[in-house]
């Protein structure tokens, strides 16, 4: 709210705020901090606390054996993975998944 109305002050607004922009993403679920924090807690025990891997593979490699496209890290996410990923489908919710794929797919700075 406090935020908002200090950009309305500006004169700016607060629908063109840059930061709630998302690029078009088809379901503009949770902001982008939501995946980061959802993969800190769950995703970074196996995977790295930056995603570079530990008992699963690093996630930051430009090709993921499973495909690295939107719907194919959702399934992964969703399903789990023969190789020892978990199914998240039951924990996480669709939006949660989503943020999650979105993450990943974030190129990191
Ligand atoms: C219990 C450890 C564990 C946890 C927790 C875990 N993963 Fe994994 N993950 C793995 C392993 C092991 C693989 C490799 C599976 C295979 O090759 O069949 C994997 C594979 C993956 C892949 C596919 C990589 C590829 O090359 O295709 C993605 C994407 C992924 N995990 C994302 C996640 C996310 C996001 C989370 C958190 C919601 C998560 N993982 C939590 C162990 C884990």
């Amino acid at each position: 709210m406090a935020a908002c109305a200090v950009l309305f002050a500006l004169g700016s607004g607060c629908r063109q705020a840059p930061e709630q922009q998302n690029g078009g993403a088809p379901v503009p679920a949770l902001a982008p901090e939501a995946g980061k924090q959802l993969f800190a807690h769950h995703c970074a025990p196996c995977h790295g606390t930056d995603g570079r891997g530990g008992v699963g593979p690093d996630l930051s490699a430009t090709r993921y054996r499973y495909g690295k496209y939107r719907d194919d890290i959702v399934k992964t996410i969703s399903s789990g993975r023969p190789g020892g990923m978990p199914a998240f489908g039951s924990q996480l919710s669709a939006a949660e998944i989503a943020a999650l794929a979105d993450h990943l797919l974030t190129p990191k700075r």
